[in-house]
Formats: structure tokens, C-alpha cells, sequence
């Protein structure tokens, strides 16, 4: 799977506070992401440890622009503060990724919508 040039990237911590649940995380976000036909905008990827173990399992939600991850909001979430493109799923279960899939699709079909 690879990233989208714009869209969303759900990255599933691997991590031992985390694997014991993130192949469910895994497959309930790539079910969504094939039911609602978004895979040329979205993707699941496996990642190692964001640092939160004691909170997870954890997903990481990054939006993706020009095919490039947004840094800042990276930046952002390490210092702990808020931002629209760079979110934690914090103890998340398959029901909140598949949320999240959905939320964001949403938005992505509300945006080409808006193109001219
Ligand atoms: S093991 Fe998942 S955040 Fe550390």
C-alpha cells in the first residue's frame, strides 16, 4: 500500500504496548477503507512505537498534501498540542479506526465536491 499524494495515512503502531490489538486495527481500517472505495486516498501502513505506550493501542492519523506528510503537525502532537493533521488514536479499538476512515473519506468527498 502506498501513500496517497492526498489523503489520509493510518499509521498502526506495532510496538509491544500496542501488538496486541493493532493487526485487529489493521484489518477493520483496511475493511473500511475497501468498502467506502477510498484506497486511492487513504492507506494503512504498520509503524514501531510513537512514545505513548502506556496509552495504546495507539494509531497514528496523519493527512497527507502534495504527497508529503505535514511536519508541523508532526512537531505539533510530539509537543503535545493540538493539530487537524497529525492525530493520536489513543487506546483505540477496530469501531474508533473505523471512525476515523469514515469521518475523514467524508471530508475528502466533501472537498472534491467543492473542486471546480
Ligand atoms: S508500543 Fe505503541 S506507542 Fe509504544
Amino acid at each position: 500500500m502506498t501513500t496517497p499524494t492526498n489523503g489520509f495515512v493510518l499509521r498502526v503502531c506495532r510496538g509491544p504496548g500496542c501488538s496486541h490489538l493493532s493487526q485487529d486495527l489493521r484489518e477493520a481500517a483496511e475493511q473500511e477503507i475497501a468498502a467506502r472505495e477510498l484506497g486511492d486516498v487513504m492507506a494503512v501502513l504498520d509503524d514501531y512505537c510513537f512514545g505513548r505506550c502506556g496509552l495504546g493501542p495507539n494509531v497514528l492519523v496523519e493527512r497527507w498534501r502534495e504527497g508529503k506528510r505535514n511536519e508541523r503537525a508532526l512537531i505539533a502532537l510530539m509537543l503535545g498540542e493540538r493539530h487537524p493533521d497529525a492525530y493520536l488514536l489513543y487506546g483505540a479499538r477496530p469501531a474508533d479506526v473505523r471512525r476515523a476512515v469514515a469521518r475523514h473519506g467524508d471530508e475528502l468527498r466533501a472537498a472534491r465536491a467543492r473542486e471546480p
